[in-house]
């Protein structure tokens, strides 16, 4: 197995428990790190949830460790960061894992952040990478590795075997805006936003569209709602800065955040949930 034995994950919350489940789950001893003693036991609480919904067998719970202390995660091969989308407060993070276990690989699961930014104040930013893990990470198939302008090329392969004993499929992507996921999946559905302004179609039938005549599991607007409309105009707000006004968010994505209607999580969005 070229999995590493001992892995750290840093921010034990939405992301951070599914990536310690498919880690324990894959043979791996893992340690999360979370804020304080509390979060930690919320954090250990989701992965054995998560575990035990994924009928995963008891030796996995025992090989997970949380903790407040990030110098425990010393004997860690490997350590993911999944702490929230804030640049300052990865920085701060990446410090104390350099620091804590020097040797290790870092790995950060950003969805939007520059990895060649995030790797500038590292001591060894050639093993630094972007693993981008999907929610839920137990289900989802697939693994975005990013990488930067001075991620060692070796460390990209060993990535590749990774995602691939972790029963997920990887896609390697340059460093940039949105990756490939974001970037395309925002795309499809600010035009679906826009041909719903336009009042081209519903939104049922433009999902429709989608569904049966592409055979995307779910149509664009639905995606949407599911993901939630705050988030999904932050991403298209940072991507029209940083790749041209074709990401301008549709006037109808600024009006329902604005009310309060965004998406599953609030009952409303382009479907009533
Ligand atoms: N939610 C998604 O669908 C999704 C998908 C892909 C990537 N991401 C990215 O994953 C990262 C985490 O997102 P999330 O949805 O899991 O957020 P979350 O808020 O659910 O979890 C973040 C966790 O980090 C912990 N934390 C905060 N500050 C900390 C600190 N100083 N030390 C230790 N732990 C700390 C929090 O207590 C929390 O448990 C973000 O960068 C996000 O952009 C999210």
């Amino acid at each position: 197995m070229s999995l590493p034995r001992m892995v750290g994950v840093f921010g034990g919350g939405r992301m951070g428990s599914g990536i310690a489940q498919a880690f324990l789950t894959s043979g791996s001893h893992v340690i999360v790190v979370e804020e304080g003693p509390e979060a930690a036991e919320r954090a250990r609480a989701r992965v054995g949830d998560g575990l035990a919904k994924g009928h995963a067998d008891p030796e996995a719970l025992a090989r997970l460790r949380t903790t407040s202390d990030p110098g425990e995660l010393r004997p860690c091969e490997l350590v993911i960061e999944a702490v929230p989308e804030d640049a300052a407060l990865k920085a701060q993070v990446f410090a104390l894992v350099e620091k804590a276990a020097p040797g290790a690989v870092l790995a950060s699961n950003t969805s939007s952040l520059s990895i060649g930014a995030l790797a500038a104040g590292l001591a060894a930013p050639e093993r630094f990478l972007g693993l981008h893990f999907f929610n839920p990470v137990p289900v989802s198939a697939l693994i975005e590795i990013v990488t930067g302008p001075r991620t060692d090329p070796a460390l990209v392969t060993l990535a590749q075997e990774w995602a691939a004993e972790l029963g997920k499929t990887p896609i390697t992507v340059a460093d940039s805006p949105g990756f490939a996921s974001s970037r395309l999946g925002v795309c499809l559905a600010l035009e679906a936003m826009r041909m719903l302004e336009e009042g081209v179609a519903s939104a049922t039938d433009i999902d429709t569209a989608m569904t049966l005549g592409y055979r995307h599991p779910m149509g664009p607007l639905r995606t949407t709602d599911v993901v939630g409309l705050d988030v999904r105009l932050a991403i298209a707000e940072h991507l029209a800065r940083e790749l041209g006004p074709r990401f301008e968010p549709p006037r109808i994505l600024r009006d329902l955040v604005a009310a309060g209607h965004l998406g599953r999580k609030t009952g409303q969005g382009f479907y009533t949930w």
